[in-house]
């Protein structure tokens, strides 16, 4: 059958009819598709490109290696492995050549049960945790659980598709079915009706709701009917995800070319989504306990005596501070691996007096290599081949920061080995210990890398259009890599740009953003997806990049900050200085209550990270992983509102709100951190929310250990470890974790694990058994009784603050105490082992 496509233009009065008539042969041809008779393989060369091609009918199936199956149809080849009880990985190709190289996934597959079950018209593999159906006739894929609901399904009609080199899968749209997640990506919690681009770039400024921005992380959780799961469609091509924008049919995930190579999970519950989600793709290692204070930023702070006058009234004040951040204003000309010497003559020595003050040195570098003739960066990779090419074998030049620039080629060994020796001379060896990876989308002015420049690829050469999406995970890993390597200790990586797994090697922030309401609000949801989408270790420019922030919008950005990840305050060349008193003794002294109280919460902050570290769970944990199937959470009023670790959660609010609508999604009892005025849950309230009030709660029944104020993570904290347990409706399991903050010697168990339980029954905190070889830092517990007022209990009363009161600076109101809460207080010394500790 041959079709032709008719001038719908050429006579109006023809129109309609003509469309009529075009729109039937188009219908026939889908329903052919979805069919999936072979007459679409006999459509001429013209239309074939033109019309999509279903995958067609099944023909044969042979095992493929462990737990795998290679289907033959009648339009091409489809392949299923199952990688664990929980994920099956999908393939389809037109032909039997497959691409094997993948930088997302390290996770492989274990050895498990599978039943496989062939009949007439379906062939059905059973997991443990799943059922897979494949029918053949034309082959669509099912996913079900264990009860035989319907998790998951190819849109009837058209399955997985071919549109030339264009790859597709639909899936049936689920009724009430949500989606979260897809990484960084801007607008609401749940992305049902929109539709992204997956396509890293570099976007100064970016309005809050632009699409793509920096990251790409193909994966998302689909959410209805009480189930849940995963697609991660690891192909890194320009590729979109529709979930339900322009139709009311399907969800579906396209890439511009490269094959359908999509893993399903299945889970029953969200945080084991994420537990395999991040057994594929990775979990983070454990982050330096310094990258977790706080990092003062600028683009940029120089010469070298603004830097130090920077760091000295930090101590002045007494606000903690762990890092000072190198924007490229320390670069002679803004090249890499340089230091201009008039403004910074010996960075060793400054990164040496700085540390003695408390402080680590974190520099950003750029991928691109200046054009310069002598210069060192470039002669060697020149030398030894190591930038990105053009098809007639010359080296791509686009203009960057420095000038015209060569790119390194990231996909390749002696590339990052090039890197490593690299940062060795230019940063480690002169005291650097954070390295900050910007405009590694990667980006050029004018934004538009050709799309036929040549990378490595390991030795199996690809093009940019496969490359783009995975440049700055390659960075990032060249330079975790790097840092490991050279010090033997956890370095801080920091990165813009990244790809599904970027969670193994850096710490990701959300570029430039605008000192505006709306942007500290949908910072907020992109931290929360970024969490969603197994990146645990990330924050936004506190202040706002662009533009300069009001007094109250840094006010409250800070506090916000201060329940962040990764809390790193930055602003843009030409902006008013953004440091926490830039603003006014108020601002000041609000922001310096909370930098005070992160680093007060340290230990569970540090707890929570090693969470992220076992189980993929992030730090900063949208509502949608403790309460998925919950409407309200998905509410526009309450869809930023996250938990920070797993007792507290964060109502944000815009700085120009006196009040705040906050829902607290269940009936544990629930606390307000500073004051510990009590809630029953599963209520909507509306609370007061000035500037110097972050509404903050504390979940009943919860543990949230914290410790004495430092200056800084280099400093000791006082020897007892303060432990504030909540009464409740019932006591929730708490693991408390420490280590040394600064090597891999938790790799291979020196680290200290512990259960910690309230125990209402029996009226005890339970201490669990500490794993692992190390012995705690803290010699004493303060156990502080939250709730039990007016019940007997052993201890002490006393109060409690979380904040600081506003300095007096209105002379009628006098001795303001600022918010207290009223606890028992009962000190032991640390449990060595096991131990139950009655109240
Ligand atoms: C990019 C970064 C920004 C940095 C600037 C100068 O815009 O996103 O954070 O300050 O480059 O290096």
């Amino acid at each position: 059958m041959k079709i032709s496509l008719p001038n719908l233009w050429q006579n109006k009065h023809q129109f309609s009819t003509r469309i009529k008539v075009f729109m039937t042969r188009l219908s026939s041809l889908l329903s052919a598709a979805a069919i999936g008779t072979a007459a679409l393989c006999s459509i001429g060369q013209t239309a074939q490109a033109q019309l999509s091609e279903s995958i067609g009918n099944y023909a044969s199936s042979a095992p493929d290696g462990a737990n795998a199956w290679k289907l033959k149809a009648s339009n091409g080849l489809v392949r299923i492995q199952v990688i664990t009880p929980s994920i099956v990985r999908i393939r389809f190709a037109k032909q039997d050549s497959w691409e094997e190289l993948s930088y997302a996934v390290v996770g492989a597959p274990v050895a498990c049960k599978v039943d496989v079950k062939e009949e007439a018209t379906a062939t059905t593999y059973t997991t443990d945790s799943l059922v897979l159906v494949v029918e053949k006739n034309p082959i669509r894929i099912k996913l079900l659980n264990k009860k035989g609901a319907v998790v998951n399904e190819d849109e009837p009609a058209f399955g997985s598709t071919f549109l030339g080199e264009e790859v597709t899968t639909y899936k049936k749209m689920q009724k009430g079915e949500r989606f979260v997640g897809l990484g960084e990506k801007t607008g609401s919690l749940d992305r049902k009706g929109e539709g992204y681009t997956l396509w890293n770039t570099d976007y100064f400024g970016y309005p809050s709701g632009a699409d793509p921005i920096y990251q790409s992380i193909p994966f998302y959780i689909g959410i209805h009917s009480g189930v849940q799961y995963g697609v991660f469609f690891d192909n890194s091509h320009k590729s979109h995800f529709n979930f339900g924008a322009s139709n009311d049919r399907f969800s579906s995930f396209t890439a511009e070319a490269g094959e359908m190579n999509y893993y399903l999970i299945y889970n029953s519950t969200m945080p084991e989504i994420l537990k395999s989600y991040t057994y594929l793709t990775g979990r983070m290692p454990m982050p330096p306990m310094w990258g977790l204070g706080l990092q003062q930023s600028r683009y940029s702070y120089y010469p070298e005596a603004e830097v130090k006058t920077l760091a000295r009234t930090f101590r002045e004040k007494g606000i903690p501070a762990d890092a000072i951040v190198l924007d490229i204003h320390y670069m002679d000309k803004y090249k890499i691996f340089t230091w201009d010497k008039s403004r910074f003559p010996d960075p060793k020595r400054m990164t040496t007096e700085l540390k003695q003050m408390g402080f680590r040195t974190v520099a950003i570098h750029d991928p691109g290599i200046k054009v310069e003739k002598g210069y060192r960066g470039y002669e060697e990779g020149m030398a030894k081949d190591l930038f990105v090419k053009y098809p007639d074998g010359k080296q791509y030049t686009g203009q960057v920061w420095p000038g015209w620039c060569h790119f390194p080629d990231f996909t390749k060994q002696a590339t990052r080995d090039w890197w490593r020796e690299s940062l060795k001379y230019s940063y480690v060896d002169n005291g650097v210990e954070g390295f900050w990876n910007d405009m590694n989308e990667p980006a050029s002015w004018g934004q538009k890398m050709p799309n036929n420049i040549i990378f490595d690829f390991e030795g199996k050469p690809g093009t940019h259009r496969k490359a783009h999406n995975i440049y700055g995970l390659q960075m990032s890993k060249a330079s975790y890599e790097a840092g490991r390597a050279l010090t033997g200790k956890r370095p801080f990586i920091l990165t813009r740009a990244g790809y599904a797994g970027i969670q193994r090697y850096s710490a990701v922030w959300t570029g430039d953003n605008r000192s505006e309401e709306d942007h500290m609000m949908s910072g907020v949801r992109l931290l929360n997806s970024m969490g969603l989408s197994g990146v645990s270790y990330t924050g936004m420019d506190v202040g706002g990049f662009t533009g300069g922030p009001s007094p109250s919008l840094f006010a409250r950005w800070v506090s916000i900050g201060a329940f962040s990840p990764f809390f790193r305050i930055h602003s843009a060349i030409d902006t008013k200085e953004a440091d926490a008193w830039s603003f006014g003794e108020k601002v000041e002294a609000i922001s310096k209550s909370y930098i005070s109280l992160r680093y007060r919460l340290l230990p569970y902050l540090y707890s929570a990270f090693a969470e992220s570290n076992s189980t993929g769970l992030p730090v900063n944990r949208s509502m949608a992983i403790a309460y998925t199937h919950d409407a309200k959470i998905y509410d526009g009023r309450y869809q930023n509102q996250f938990m920070f670790g797993p007792s507290i959660l964060v109502a944000p609010s815009e700085s120009n709100k006196e009040y705040t609508k906050v829902y607290l999604p269940d009936d544990q009892g629930w606390y307000d951190l500073y004051t510990d005025k009590q809630y029953k849950g599963k209520e909507e309230l509306l609370v007061e929310s000035p500037i110097e009030k972050l509404p903050v709660f504390v979940r009943g029944g919860s543990i949230v250990p914290m410790q004495s104020l430092t200056m800084n993570t280099m400093q000791a904290p006082t020897d007892t470890l303060v432990l504030h347990v909540y009464n409740g409706k019932a006591g929730i399991p708490y693991t408390y974790y420490e280590d040394d903050g600064e090597s891999y010697s938790y790799e291979k168990g020196d680290y200290m694990r512990r259960s910690i339980k309230l125990d209402l029954v029996g009226r005890k905190i339970v201490f669990g058994k500490p794993d692992g070889t190390k012995a705690s830092k803290f010699k004493t517990v303060q156990i502080m009784l939250h709730g039990f007022a007016g019940s007997k209990t052993l201890g002490t009363d006393s109060m409690v603050k979380f904040v600081d009161a506003l300095p007096n600076f209105d002379p009628i109101g006098s001795g303001q105490q600022g918010p207290m809460a009223a606890v028992r207080v009962l000190s032991i010394a640390m449990p060595a082992g096991a131990a139950d500790v009655k109240f």
